[in-house]
């Protein structure tokens, strides 16, 4: 069978390169993985991030769950292949936009330390920031923002992370953050005293 590599030739040498780009922003790109059971805080934290590099005239792109999976994932379930898939194209996409000199932040359930090392072998463990939003399960399901874990005790959503399918706590994360006793703008804090130091490049910030 032929390979499927075979008769490819990416062409990078003649393109602009990331520090051509990061020049122009003035900024140092990152990556800023957010991991966490559904629910705990990963998307309302790293909005909030967002908002406060912005400010500081730094450019950034989100990738969320929900939203890549009603795009370009919208073929993806939550069997654990599904899942590898879904985060092997987000790390893919996510090192397009690092590559571009955009300090890029997924917020992704992304269950086992397996998923997470792919992503950050796929992004280049140098650029890739784990932050572990470390809420408790019974707060999660306390908040149910989305009603899923009702349903996944009604046994109506198979294999749901931390009710029916596993979630392993990140070993050495960057910074973890529990949301149930920290406030958003306290998660925030945190996060630009470890951010703001990698993306400087000196003058703006
Ligand atoms: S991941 O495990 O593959 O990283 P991802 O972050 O993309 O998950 O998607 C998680 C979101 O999908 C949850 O926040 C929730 O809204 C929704 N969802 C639907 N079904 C499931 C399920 N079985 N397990 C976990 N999340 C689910």
């Amino acid at each position: 069978m032929e390979d499927k590599q075979n008769n490819i030739y990416p062409i990078f040498d003649r393109m602009m390169t990331r520090e051509d780009k990061e020049r122009l922003l003035k900024q140092r790109s990152v990556m800023v993985w957010f991991t966490g059971l559904s629910g705990s805080g990963k998307s309302t934290v790293a909005i909030a991030l967002e908002r406060e590099l912005h400010k500081c005239g730094l450019l950034c792109r989100i990738l969320d769950g929900d939203n890549i999976r009603s795009g370009i994932n919208n073929n993806l379930g939550f069997s654990a292949e599904d899942r590898v898939e879904n985060i092997r194209r987000i790390a893919e996409v996510s090192k397009l936009f690092i590559d571009t000199g955009v300090i890029t932040i997924a917020a992704f359930i992304s269950p086992n330390n397996d998923l997470r090392e792919m992503a950050a072998s796929i992004v280049g463990k140098e650029n890739f920031l784990e932050i572990y939003v470390s809420t408790p399960i019974e707060e999660c399901e306390r908040r149910d923002v989305k009603g899923l874990y009702a349903k996944a005790r009604r046994g109506e959503i198979k294999d749901f992370t931390g009710v029916s399918a596993p979630f392993e706590a990140p070993e050495h994360p960057d910074l973890t953050l529990d949301t149930s006793v920290l406030s958003l703008e306290e998660s925030v804090t945190r996060l630009l005293e470890l951010i703001l130091p990698k993306v400087s490049l000196g003058g703006k910030q």
